[in-house]
């Protein structure tokens, strides 16, 4: 292999936890940043009456209009540009032409391409004014999601992240879904390692410096089992209650972690706005 194919070669998944440098960490600053304006843009929009579909519309504009890519967009088959999961549904929802219902309460998950770089991110919104079980579910699966950011550290494993997660999402009296996981990211959008929401400290890989990947966990307000619907995607709880998710994409730092994914105009619980 000559200069020029070694450096157009596709990156590979090949099991390895890939360690980056500062173009890496250069790349994922831009990919994770507009990813998260992405999610800021779209945060006027979540009204009761406005369709997934549009949402997902506007997304792919946006991020085309910025010279990026939405990743999902043929992604395994997949053809839209966002994930938007309501109420019951835990992830993969996909956009469509039902209207958002006052308290409704739905996950918008946008993964976009910027120079070959992944930044994967998600929130929850609310359609209207969602209700206080919804709104206690939604800050506890934030809040999980940032305590297990707190945990992603060099030295650490990844088995401390989903401690962190787990004991306090279960301290809450909600589940953790155990069937979907965080994963590396960079120029691949699914990489080793995976990152489990569940686990014991001292377990799993060990953190090192240059590591990409995100978290993501999903908690249910009730039993953690899921099922696939027959589209081959959405993903909704057995007991059809309610289940929220957040996901930043973060880089291993030497010190801790940096988030590629923080909205710019602190919009990090658009439900809340
Ligand atoms: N963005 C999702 C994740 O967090 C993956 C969506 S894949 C799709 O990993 F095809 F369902 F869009
Ligand atoms: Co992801
Ligand atoms: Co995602």
């Amino acid at each position: 292999m000559n200069y020029i194919d070694a450096t157009d070669a596709p990156a590979l998944r090949d099991g390895a936890i890939k360690l980056h440098g500062s173009a890496g960490f250069e790349g994922m600053r831009n990919a994770g940043r507009l990813a998260a304006e992405c999610l800021d843009h779209l945060a006027p929009m979540v009204q009761p009456g406005v369709t997934t579909g549009a949402l997902d519309d506007a997304a792919r504009i946006f991020v085309l209009d910025h010279g990026a890519l939405p990743a999902t967009l043929g992604y395994r088959g997949y053809k839209h540009s966002l994930c938007t999961s309501i109420n019951h549904v835990v992830c993969h929802g996909i956009p469509g032409d039902k209207p958002l219902k006052d308290g409704d309460i739905l996950n918008i998950d946008v993964t976009v391409i910027v120079d070959g770089w992944h930044g994967d991110t998600s929130r929850m919104y609310a359609a209207g004014q969602p209700n206080r079980r919804a709104e206690r579910l939604m800050d506890v699966t934030y809040d999980a999601l940032m305590l297990g950011i707190a945990a992603a550290k060099p030295g650490n494993r990844t088995g401390d992240i989903g401690h962190a997660i787990q004991s306090f999402a279960e301290n809450e009296r909600y589940s953790i879904v155990e069937d979907f996981c965080g994963h590396g990211l960079g120029q691949l959008f699914h990489d080793s390692p995976n990152i489990l929401h569940y686990g014991r400290p001292g377990e799993g890989e060990e953190l090192r410096t240059g590591m990409f990947f995100t978290i993501e966990p999903m908690v249910n307000l009730g039993r953690p089992s899921v099922k696939i619907l027959s589209d081959g995607w959405t993903a909704v709880t057995r007991d059809r209650k309610l289940t929220a998710q957040f996901e930043h994409s973060i880089g291993i730092t030497e010190t801790g972690c940096e988030i590629f994914t923080t909205s710019p105009v602190g919009l990090h619980k658009p439900y809340a706005a």
